[in-house]
């Protein structure tokens, strides 16, 4: 496989700035963001205000720790339009996040919103390998989902041939990749495995398309899946991460020659990683929940939003700007089952350790008398399998997970098909208790 390596002349001038550099523009741009969100919309000045703090008390990047953090409860408050710091007539686009509970969180974006996040996004798949020679099949949603446009968008900035395909109709996402040879895909982790069981299906080998790069997220995804869509796929399998508070994907980005965690496109959006329970601040290498601040948003600002989203800060690598590790995991997706604090995550490496599984998975969470139940609902892989027991599959596995995890499990095994299948974002997790 030929991916492309950036050369130093591809990048924008900022991503190889020296970090003196890249900190004196993050101050000017951090004090320019803190006075816009406070004069101009009504969520800041009201938290700013209760928190007795004022944008001129910032002198230097640390002074960000007094102010106070925002969530997505605040940003609800003022649903839809009313924490926008520019008036209707500059918003020139709202998107959602998906909102499964409750009302939907609202972003607006003007022109120039839009065309950071076109920049963000051109550089992350430019950091992905991808130029404008490439073609690129889009796979993420488009719609209030910031996943379809995001990555649009970017994709034409960088001059790419886009097929905007949207997520869904499976067999058709087959025939495209078939027909038009796309060398990049976009594409949730989760759904791209559903692309692959429809190649098999239809008699085709997944590892013999035109992809050679495929950019996943929009939700957690472990270094074992990595492994299996890599080598499911015969692709390079990169990091995509962002969300829709923050401007959608294109937060930060797994550069293609490194693969060591994701570059934080960080002269537009600055990170801090903090205690969940304390709030205090982290050191670099500390794990934690992602607290990020907008530098050059007009429409939307964030400053020091909660993502709740884990992971930690570590130095600059194939770019100066810093690197997160790999979300495995949300603040509120942990389950605490008899007391014992699992994520899905935890639970997804050990599936994928058991070459009879395949990467199709649920958890269920239900409680039987007064304890807490765990099931992993998992269908067997339709060839690993056949060599194999059931019961010794089923045994291995709630074997494993209660050696590495701690937990006791019932596994129940499914034939192919048996797991509901995402056509975006997966849901790893059923909490009927
Ligand atoms: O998922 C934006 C996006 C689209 C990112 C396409 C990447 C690719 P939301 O729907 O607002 O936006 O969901 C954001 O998804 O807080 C994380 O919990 C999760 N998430 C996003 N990217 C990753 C990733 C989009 N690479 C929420 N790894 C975030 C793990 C991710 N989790």
């Amino acid at each position: 496989m030929t991916v492309k390596q950036p050369q130093p002349t591809d990048l924008d001038p900022i991503e190889t700035a020296s970090v003196d550099e890249l900190q004196a523009l993050q101050l000017s741009r951090l004090k320019w963001s803190l006075n816009h969100a406070y004069r101009h919309s009504a969520l800041y000045a009201e938290k700013f205000d209760a928190a007795g703090i004022h944008p001129n008390d910032l002198t230097e990047l640390e002074d960000l720790s007094q102010f106070p953090f925002t969530d997505k409860a605040d940003l609800r408050k003022f649903y839809p339009f009313e924490a926008f710091a520019t008036p209707m007539t500059d918003v020139v686009r709202v998107h959602a996040s998906s909102g499964t509970t409750g009302k939907p969180t609202v972003v607006g974006y003007t022109q120039n919103d839009i065309d950071v996040w076109s920049t963000v996004m051109a550089r992350s798949i430019r950091a992905a390998g991808g130029r404008a020679d490439d073609l690129i099949h889009v796979s993420y949603g488009y719609g209030l989902f910031t996943g379809g446009l995001g990555a649009h968008y970017g994709a034409e900035k960088l001059g790419a041939a886009v097929i905007p395909m949207s997520g869904g109709q499976t067999e058709k996402q087959v025939q495209l990749i078939n027909d038009f040879r796309p060398s990049i895909i976009m594409v949730t982790p989760t759904y791209c495995l559903n692309i692959a069981d429809a190649f098999e299906l239809a008699g085709l080998d997944p590892r013999k398309t035109s992809l050679q790069v495929g950019i996943f997220g929009a939700e957690p995804w472990t270094e074992s899946m990595r492994d299996n869509i890599e080598s499911r796929m015969g692709l390079e399998a990169v990091d995509i991460y962002g969300l829709s508070e923050v401007i959608g994907p294109g937060v930060a980005q797994e550069c293609i020659e490194t693969k060591d965690g994701l570059t934080i496109w960080e002269d537009h959006f600055y990170p801090e990683v903090i205690d969940p329970e304390t709030g205090e601040r982290l050191k670099e290498g500390e794990r934690g929940e992602l607290v990020l601040t907008s530098l050059t948003k007009e429409a939307s600002p964030v400053i020091r939003y909660r993502t709740r989203d884990l992971t930690c800060l570590m130095p600059g690598s194939a770019r100066t700007m810093r690197r997160m590790a790999k979300v495995t995991g949300r603040s509120d997706d942990m389950m605490i089952v008899r007391g014992v604090n699992v994520f899905p995550s935890q639970i997804e490496e050990q599936v994928l350790a058991i070459e009879a599984l395949s990467p199709h998975y649920q958890i269920e969470l239900s409680r039987a008398g007064s304890l807490d139940k765990l099931t992993i609902n998992v269908e067997l892989d339709p060839i690993n399998a056949a060599s194999n027991n059931p019961n010794d599959v089923a045994s291995s596995l709630t074997h494993r997970v209660k050696t590495f995890i701690g937990v006791s499990a019932d596994v129940v095994l499914h034939d192919e098909g048996g797991i509901p299948r995402s056509q975006g974002k997966a849901q790893r997790v059923i909490d009927n208790r």
